[in-house]
């Protein structure tokens, strides 16, 4: 059994953070939503320690989140970080006072607790980011300030006993210095955490996990040859074999011949594939879509619906398997959900393999915990093949939010043709490995051109090629001229129908990545 510590999520844009932080000491942890209840935390194993994180509210204002005050008496040490840090002082007596030493950004600390056990080993000035309208201005009994802001403002402090901790910057974020050294102290010097979190031991639990879940029991999985669902396959495939029955659906909107090579090395994985064409019947229902939604709507449905016809053909299947991974687990689930503030949709996303009804499948998710470039490491680790674990990400309804406008099989093919030739000029200038996602866009625009003798009237292909870290923002990639150039050129002369090629230069916000 692994040590966990467990972070109340109060809805700061950094909750996710902490936990990528903490998994980089080898440490696991759990995020959960503010309002979960002591019995909640308490059933999970070995907790280690708990961090209450940052929150956009205000700890006076009349309807502010607060945890349950039973969650200050558990038998391990708390660590509050910003908002945290000032429900942390108010539950235990102090006093918060709001709007008058307001910082943000990168703000000179001063650390005052020479033997405090989170900051007495660090420098005696450091940058870190600030980012509140409140400030703790009475402690609570028995705490002491172990850091201020050159204004005088409390920045860390902690109690007596060695159980409260409170941070009023982020130590999670790169540009706070010695970040990565409080939240060590924390977890190494306060919880005694080992680290016990390692990929390898992961596949071996994993494999281990699935076996004793799903017995001698059949399982079922949509594939698209995205890395989470390959890698969750390889693994499951790995545990269980022959029981795993897996269903690749060519919606008729991939890349050129990427059905085909995405086939094979499902193959060569070894796994039990069945291959369904139903790029027909996508394009049908699609004939004469030009919303977005609708075209999302529409091809998350109708996947859903093919998966099912498969699924419903396997005797005996009792599981499903899908490739959620710890962000999904987030965004989706129920540490949002019990925020106050419902984000809005921006894109309906879908992903493979939704839980077809009436077969009353059990849920079989063995990458829950880990988030993405962890994915990638244990399918390097398990041998997934290359193209897969290193390829871009791709969306499920694929080329249909690339082709905007009306989407026919000519549309389709012209923009196949060219972001082939964007990739190939890409992989040519050894560029394609440090690019987030390239890709060409098909735009429902037609201009004037002039080719040979002749006056053309045709498309507009946009070059779209983004860097992120996260997908949550991105910047524009700034390729060189020389591929730019020979791409333009390719396109135009190889790809009828196309007379123009443009870039687009909109980082995200304001833009997304993807068009529609
Ligand atoms: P946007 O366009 O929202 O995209 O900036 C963010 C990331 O998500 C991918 N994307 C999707 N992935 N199903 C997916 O699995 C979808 O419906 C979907 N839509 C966008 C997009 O390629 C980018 O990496």
């Amino acid at each position: 059994m692994r040590e966990n510590i467990i972070i109340l999520d109060c809805g700061s844009q950094f909750t996710q953070l902490i936990a990528r932080r903490l998994r980089e000491l080898k440490i696991h942890s759990v995020i959960l939503p503010w309002d979960s209840s002591v019995e909640k935390i308490s059933s999970y194993a070995k907790i280690h320690g708990v961090i209450i994180s940052g929150g956009p509210d205000s700890v006076n204002a009349p309807d502010s989140i607060t945890i349950a005050p039973e969650i200050l008496k558990l038998d391990c040490p708390i660590l509050g970080i910003c908002y945290g840090m000032q429900l942390l002082a108010k539950l235990l007596g102090g006093v918060v006072s709001s709007g008058d030493s307001e910082e943000y950004g990168l703000t000179r600390i001063r650390l005052t607790g020479e033997k405090s056990r989170l900051l007495g080993n660090l420098p005696e000035n450091i940058n870190a980011l600030m980012s509140h309208g409140d400030n703790v201005s009475r402690l609570p009994g028995k705490f002491s300030v172990t850091a201020e802001t050159l204004n005088g403002v409390c920045a860390a402090i902690e109690d007596e006993s060695g159980k409260y901790f409170g941070l009023q910057f982020h130590p999670e974020v790169a540009n706070t210095e010695h970040g990565m050294d409080i939240l060590r102290n924390f977890a190494f010097r306060i919880c005694e955490c080992s680290g016990d979190w390692d990929l390898e031991n992961w596949v071996e639990n994993a494999i281990a996990n699935i076996k004793s879940q799903v017995g001698g029991e059949k399982i079922v999985c949509g594939l698209s040859g995205g890395v989470d669902s390959s890698v969750a396959a390889a693994l499951v495939n790995r545990a269980v074999g022959e029981q795993l029955t897996c269903v690749f659906v060519n919606h008729g909107l991939m890349r050129l011949n990427e059905p085909e090579s995405v086939l094979k090395s499902y193959e060569n994985m070894g796994l039990n594939i069945i291959y369904v064409d139903a790029s027909e019947r996508f394009l049908s229902e699609l004939a004469g879509v030009t919303d977005p939604e609708r075209k999302r709507h529409i091809i998350g449905k109708l996947f859903i619906d093919v998966f099912d016809e498969q699924a419903a053909k396997i005797p005996g299947v009792k599981w499903l398997l899908q490739g959620t991974i710890y962000p999904d687990v987030i965004e989706s689930g129920g540490v949002k959900s019990a925020g106050k503030k419902g984000a809005v949709v921006i894109k309906s996303h879908h992903n493979v393999g939704g839980l077809p009804e009436n077969m009353n499948l059990k849920l079989l998710e063995p990458l829950r915990d880990l988030f993405k470039d962890e994915v990638r490491k244990i399918g390097e680790l398990i041998r997934v093949p290359d193209e897969i674990v290193s390829r871009q990400p791709f969306p499920g309804p694929g080329l249909a939010v690339r082709c905007l406008g009306e989407i026919t099989q000519s549309r389709l093919d012209v923009l196949r043709l060219a972001d082939n030739i964007f990739t190939q000029e890409l992989r040519r200038s050894g560029l394609y490995g440090n690019i987030w996602q390239a890709f060409c866009v098909l735009l429902p625009v037609r201009s004037v051109g002039v080719m040979g003798d002749g006056r053309t009237y045709q498309e507009v292909v946009a070059l779209r090629a983004v860097n992120s870290q996260d997908a949550m923002t991105a910047e524009w990639s700034k390729i060189d001229y020389e591929v730019l150039d020979i791409t333009a050129k390719r396109i135009c002369n190889e790809v009828r129908g196309v007379n123009r090629v443009v870039l687009d230069i909109t980082s995200k916000p304001p833009a997304t990545i993807e068009w529609e």
